[in-house]
């Protein structure tokens, strides 16, 4: 990888961008944002029922605060069969009486705006719940409203190329699911139809689910959300091919919509392909983490290049010591990406999400610290899921509420050596998800005041990453040194007014060179040694950040065996 300066970014707050017209501007707040995800359940109980609420969120929001987040995404906390953990929504309007009123919501905004946080909800536009009272009314054979609000084929013995459904209504059809059975989709039509009974976009069926939608969305908004997070994001439209034109069409006019008349909302996707999802009007994207047949995309290939969560040693991941190898194969996904969208908002990184397994415990605190520093100073918005910041651990348990692989990333939040480990004061019996019952298990109050501990890093760096402009969702990035046959990886970060800083990692557990560039179509000899002498005349001082060692040398940065340093050029 060739060396390369920081070139300046667009600055997109509160602006058009240039190639998108219908795309309105980003929040400003968004540009210092960093996210932290709650799963609800699991974060903490306030009444000792066994599963987290709202008011437990509440009576965590100093600790939230003083961890260095200042934005929460909360997963789905809306009235619920609960056979998706609630990604089955029965209510978008409800609070599910599990997690408390719509009066504690409305109090947790209050509270977390109190301290300069803002809250977003998960907004499920795909799908209902099979018990959503507009599929209630859809399946009934008479005509109502809500006949085409749901994608009926025209007979109970018509399949299609979806997954389907037949034999549960009186109607004379079969309907097309999205997720789970328990999920029926919701009618935004068909791009290509070749079937009488498939919508077009521009129907009046499919309109009308896009009112509704927007309607959810101004219902929550008014009352003091900051926006979405949105659910399968590109799974609107039917048969819409690789380049989802029509799903990006019905999204500029949703986004539009809502954006016009709360512009300080913002809007992150489950989408994982930057370039649309913008194009769309989302603020951010997902760098979601992939893999299909044992290939995995950048993301991936980064932290969970494994096929069992739990297998360290056929671990290839990037960040792990010994069985990881170039940075190279992750840029080769991220790069173009980055390149097509950084001019139209974020493509974000995840520490993990309540769908992905956890790095712990098969990378190491020491691998997961580098991983952090990586993922918590790139360009895009930040989320750290609950629990990361003190190492919880992936956990092999059996299902709950269709959660199958994913339930052993979403146990309850450990919090000190109390009941339940902090979380709730029920009977261990009677918990949503059994706390980790390792004697090691990580808590919170074990990593407060431990200067070593994963928790005083994440503080660290986040607090770093508010100090430092340059560390910012949308200053600039440029790659310094990302060897072929190496472990080390550096990038600069740039801000507009010129601060400028380089990070650098090396998770091998050999000493590497950072300025050797191996890439043999390196024809900036030139420039990359009078850049490398800017670096080293600049880099004199001790660097902002550090894990394990490093030194200089006439030649540029050695970075030891496990490390990572941030260092102040400009
Ligand atoms: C993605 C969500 O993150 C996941 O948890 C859910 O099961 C599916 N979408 C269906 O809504
Ligand atoms: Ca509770």
């Amino acid at each position: 990888m060739s060396t390369m300066a920081c070139d300046d970014r667009t600055d997109l707050d509160e602006q058009t961008s240039k190639d998108a017209p219908q795309s309105p501007g980003h929040p400003a707040w968004l540009k210092s944002a960093v996210f932290y995800e709650i799963y609800p359940q699991s974060f903490r109980d306030s009444n000792a029922d066994g599963i987290g609420d709202l008011p437990g969120i509440i009576e965590k929001l100093d600790y939230i605060e003083n961890l260095g987040c200042n934005a929460l995404w909360i997963n789905p906390c809306f009235d619920s069969p609960f056979k998706d953990a609630g990604y089955d929504v029965r209510d978008y309007r409800r609070v599910a009486p599990r997690y408390g009123t719509n009066e504690d919501l409305i109090e947790l905004f209050r509270q977390a705006h109190g301290r300069g946080i803002h809250v977003l909800l998960d907004l499920v536009p795909g799908h209902t719940s099979e018990e959503h009272e507009w599929f209630v009314q859809s399946k009934r054979a008479e005509r109502s409203a809500f006949s085409d609000r749901y994608i009926w084929t025209d007979s109970a013995f018509h399949g299609y190329s979806m997954p389907f459904i037949g034999g549960e209504s009186e109607r004379d059809a079969t309907y097309i699911l999205n997720f789970f059975k328990c999920q029926p989709a919701l009618n935004y039509g068909f791009a290509k139809r070749d079937q009488p009974w498939q919508s077009a976009p521009d129907s009046q069926a499919a309109q009308g689910t896009q009112a509704a939608m927007i309607d959810i969305m101004r219902f929550w908004l008014a009352r003091g959300c900051d926006g979405f997070r949105v659910d399968m994001a590109n799974s609107l439209v039917k048969n819409d091919g690789d380049d989802k034109p029509e799903t990006i069409r019905v999204w500029q006019h949703m986004l539009g919509t809502v954006k016009r008349e709360y512009p300080q909302s913002a809007f992150v996707s489950e989408w994982g392909v930057p370039k649309q999802a913008l194009a769309a009007g989302f603020d951010m994207d997902f760098y979601l983490d992939w893999r299909w047949d044992g290939t995995g995309n950048g993301y991936n290939l980064l932290a969970r290049n494994v096929d069992d969560a739990l297998d360290e040693r056929h671990d290839h991941s990037y960040f792990s010591a010994v069985g990881g190898g170039s940075i190279r194969a992750f840029l080769d996904d991220y790069l173009p990406q980055y390149e097509a969208s950084k001019d139209y908002g974020d493509f974000c990184f995840i520490t993990c999400n309540h769908d992905s397994p956890r790095l712990a415990p098969r990378l190491t605190a020491r691998e997961r610290a580098i991983a952090y520093g990586m993922f918590l100073t790139m360009p895009g918005v930040p989320f750290l899921y609950y629990g990361d910041e003190i190492g919880m651990r992936y956990r092999s348990l059996p299902t709950v509420e269709g959660g199958y692989a994913r339930t052993g990333s979403r146990t309850p939040m450990q919090w000190d050596d109390g009941d339940n480990l902090g979380f709730s004061e029920a009977p261990a019996t009677v918990l949503y998800l059994p706390v980790d019952d390792a004697d090691d298990a990580p808590t919170v109050a074990d990593q407060l005041d431990d200067e070593h501990s994963t928790l005083t890093w994440v503080r660290r760096l986040l607090a770093l990453r508010a100090e430092r402009e340059a560390l910012r969702a949308s200053s600039s990035f440029a790659v310094t040194t990302a060897p072929d046959d190496g472990r080390v990886f550096a990038y600069r970060r740039c801000s507009p007014q010129g601060e400028e800083l380089l990070v650098a990692m090396n998770p091998g557990i050999r000493a590497e060179r950072v300025f050797a560039s191996s890439d043999p179509a390196h024809d900036a000899e030139n420039r990359a040694s009078n850049e490398q002498k800017h670096i080293q005349a600049a880099a004199t001082h001790d660097p902002l950040i550090s894990l394990g060692s490093y030194s200089w040398d006439q030649d540029g940065l050695i970075m030891g065996p496990q490390s990572f340093a941030i260092f102040a050029l400009r």
